[in-house]
């Protein structure tokens, strides 16, 4: 990276600092430098930010707006990810007057802005130029220009358009003193756009595929294209796997996959390049989603100073339709997501979108319980967030997304979620610079690839690797853990527990690792169970662990929903649910299902799980794995968790019952013993629950 932190801070006219300290009591106690560099997440101060899209509003309301901001302890603002069309109305005729003045009006109110390049909306005339750059849905259908991400990552004449567009907002505005860091494009893959089905995604798949295998004979034999006389003679004659009567092959599948991923990757990197240079000291970030797996997101983390999301409790929750999380979220699920932004960058990351209030896109739209969008934004910080962005400042009376809710009513009053906001930047003012996070207690590898080829070969419904991650990481939670999510291949040494729920090709690095790592290590059911060609191991799963785990799995079956196999072993019991393999093994058996058979195996350190189980099961399997390692668990209600940031442990209360901390939790920084419902307490450890 070539950051020089130090220019940007002596660019910064003082007066600006000064003046915002003027802004507000709030904004005058957490202001801090208004001038970010690349390390500036890291010091330790919880930031608030918003988004906001000047361009909707009168410009006599800009500063009026930015002063509120002010007032109200927030310092970042991101601003400008939509609005290509109004900065180039023409082909290169820019228009930067307007931007000139909001960047100028906020930078003056003491706010440090985050530009968004536009290349999520291309304008009307670009699109009318290049059709090409338009996706094609899996029916063969055109998306066509409206609404958003009408774009395909494998058009390089696209990619071509956005370096253009980046380069001249990043020479315009690079050195700004007011601008501090940079977000790429919005939400990569959003709407159903990572995957594009038109001619320039084949001409990019063909290609891909000539540089991956070099010959048709190397990619006939990976493909497995003998089963159903699948060959091509040449490379020409490669398709897309869509719009088939029955199943592609895997191998071709996961290959697209890859090749689609690498695109997103590819149209990434050529932004963040378009920029650097023109904008020393300034980070680049880009906004991911929640629970979004469509592309391998620790590549794109290596080419940012830090990972950013966008948090929508209850836009995920609505997803699993559990009226009991209906208003507040999952309690794992947003904690899940802040510890994947942890493994895809190492600095602290940012909510560069949280959200205020309903929300208008999920199924069901309530409003989050009275307490949640505080609780949501220090929770974040407690996950080691620097930022907490809201989304947005104003509710919208124009446009899309008139119904989603925002710090402000669309008559400009403030929100309850703008109230809550508010009161956690005094209360990050009270409770002043947090610590750097630590290292966790266990480390859960994570693997995007596994995703992708669940949904390739679920063989069976109700498979969703995702969902059986998220399920050993919320029983570890529920135990009081810490989990670092880790990529495949991370150094696992320093952990004393490490599982791997389940990574289908276990490569040399991942293979390693775990050898290496001295602590416990659970295994979880199809890891292993594919190798790099997606084909079944010849020495059968777990494939390449076989050799430290010695187990063959010699059948599989993907279970009815409903179907709960008992599964009982010392100090292990519970149902297996979805998934059953059988193992052949002369390892000690640590628990069986009811027929005898072995379920879970292992050695001292090493154990092979042969089954994906209902919450009792992995529960206990976790709290045996724990127990195994050493590691002190404090077991929680199902709507409590805690979160260690350096010596500062926190406690979050999802509702509906009052929690009590342990008796010698304390001295509290915010809150006390008593935890109410959709609320929190933070207080220093070292006392009371010290691990
Ligand atoms: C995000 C998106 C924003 C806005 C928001 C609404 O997905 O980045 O632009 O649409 O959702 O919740």
């Amino acid at each position: 990276m070539t950051h020089h932190k130090d220019d940007a801070m002596l660019q910064y006219p003082r007066r600006s600092i000064l003046k915002a300290g003027g802004a507000g009591a709030i904004g005058a106690l957490i202001a801090g430098p208004m001038v970010a560099n690349a390390a500036e997440p890291a010091q330790g101060t919880a930031t608030m930010g918003v988004c906001y899209y000047p361009e909707h509003w009168p410009e006599s309301r800009w500063p009026i707006d930015a002063a509120e901001m002010r007032a109200r302890g927030i310092t970042r603002v991101r601003i400008g990810e939509f609005a290509w069309t109004l900065m180039e109305p023409r082909r290169g005729r820019y228009d930067w007057g307007w931007l000139d003045r909001v960047v100028a009006v906020l930078g003056d109110a003491g706010l440090g802005v985050v530009l968004g390049t536009p290349t999520a909306t291309p304008p009307a005339w670009l699109v009318a130029e290049l059709p090409e750059i338009l996706p094609v849905g899996a029916n063969g259908q055109t998306k066509g220009f409206g609404s958003r991400r009408y774009y395909t990552f494998s058009s390089a004449r696209y990619r071509a358009e956005c370096v253009r567009i980046a380069r001249a907002m990043a020479g315009r505005y690079g050195r700004h003193p007011a601008v501090v860091g940079w977000q790429i494009d919005n939400e990569y893959g959003c709407h159903d756009t990572t995957y594009s089905y038109g001619p320039v995604d084949l001409a990019g798949f063909r290609a891909w595929t000539a540089r991956r295998y070099g010959t048709v004979e190397r990619l006939n034999a990976a493909w497995g294209a003998v089963v159903w006389s699948q060959q091509v003679g040449s490379f020409d004659e490669v398709g897309l796997p869509v719009a088939t009567p029955y199943d592609p092959s895997p191998a071709k599948l996961l290959d697209y996959r890859r090749y689609a991923s690498e695109q997103v990757k590819l149209f990434h990197d050529a932004q963040v390049q378009a920029i650097r240079p023109s904008s020393p000291g300034r980070f680049v970030t880009t906004n991911f989603m929640g629970n979004f797996t469509e592309f391998d997101h620790y590549p794109i983390g290596d080419a940012i100073d830090f990972a950013s999301w966008d948090s929508y409790p209850l836009g995920i929750a609505a997803g699993r339709d559990d009226p009991r999380w209906d208003r507040t979220g999952y309690p794992d699920i947003t904690a899940w997501n802040h510890d994947v932004m942890r493994a895809i960058s190492p600095a602290p990351f940012w909510i560069m979108e949280q959200q205020p209030g309903a929300v208008n896109w999920a199924r069901y739209n309530p409003v989050p319980m009275p307490g949640m969008v505080r609780l949501w934004a220090w929770e974040a910080f407690a996950h080691g967030a620097a930022v907490v962005s809201h989304f947005r400042w104003r509710q919208g009376q124009i446009g899309q997304e008139q119904m989603h809710a925002g710090l402000n009513l669309p008559d400009g009053t403030i929100s309850v979620g703008g109230r809550e906001a508010a009161q956690v930047a005094r209360e990050i003012a009270k409770v002043g610079p947090l610590p750097p996070t630590a290292r966790g207690d266990v480390a859960l590898v994570f693997d995007y690839q596994t995703v992708w080829m669940a949904e390739i070969q679920p063989n069976g419904a109700g498979q969703q690797h995702l969902d059986h991650v998220q399920s050993w990481y919320a029983a570890l939670r529920g135990l009081g853990l810490d989990v670092d999510i880790v990529r495949p291949g991370a150094d696992l040494a320093g952990y004393r527990l490490v599982v791997v729920p389940s990574v289908w090709i276990v490569d040399d690095a991942l293979r390693s690792a775990l050898e290496r790592c001295p602590g416990t290590i659970v295994i979880g059911p199809r890891t292993g169970s594919k190798t790099a060609d997606f084909a079944i191991p010849p020495t059968l799963p777990p494939g390449p662990l076989g050799k430290s785990l010695p187990v063959r799995v010699t059948q599989v079956a993907a279970l009815r929903a409903g179907t709960a196999i008992p599964v009982v072993g010392t100090d292990l019991a519970g149902s297996a649910h979805g998934w059953r393999e059988w193992l052949d093994t002369a390892l000690p058996v640590l628990a069986r299902y009811d027929d005898g058979e072995a379920a879970v195996v292992g050695s001292e350190r090493r154990w092979y799980v042969g089954c994906r189980g209902d919450a009792t099961f992995t529960r206990a399997l976790m709290k045996a794995a724990c127990v195994k390692a050493g590691l002190t668990i404090l077991p929680l209600p199902d709507h409590v968790r805690l979160r260690r940031r350096g010596d500062l442990q926190f406690a979050f209360n999802y509702g509906p019952q009052p929690w009590n901390a342990p008796v010698d939790a304390g001295p509290f920084l915010l809150g006390g013993r008593r935890v109410e419902p959709c609320s929190l307490a933070i207080w220093r450890a070292g006392r009371g629950m010290a691990r």
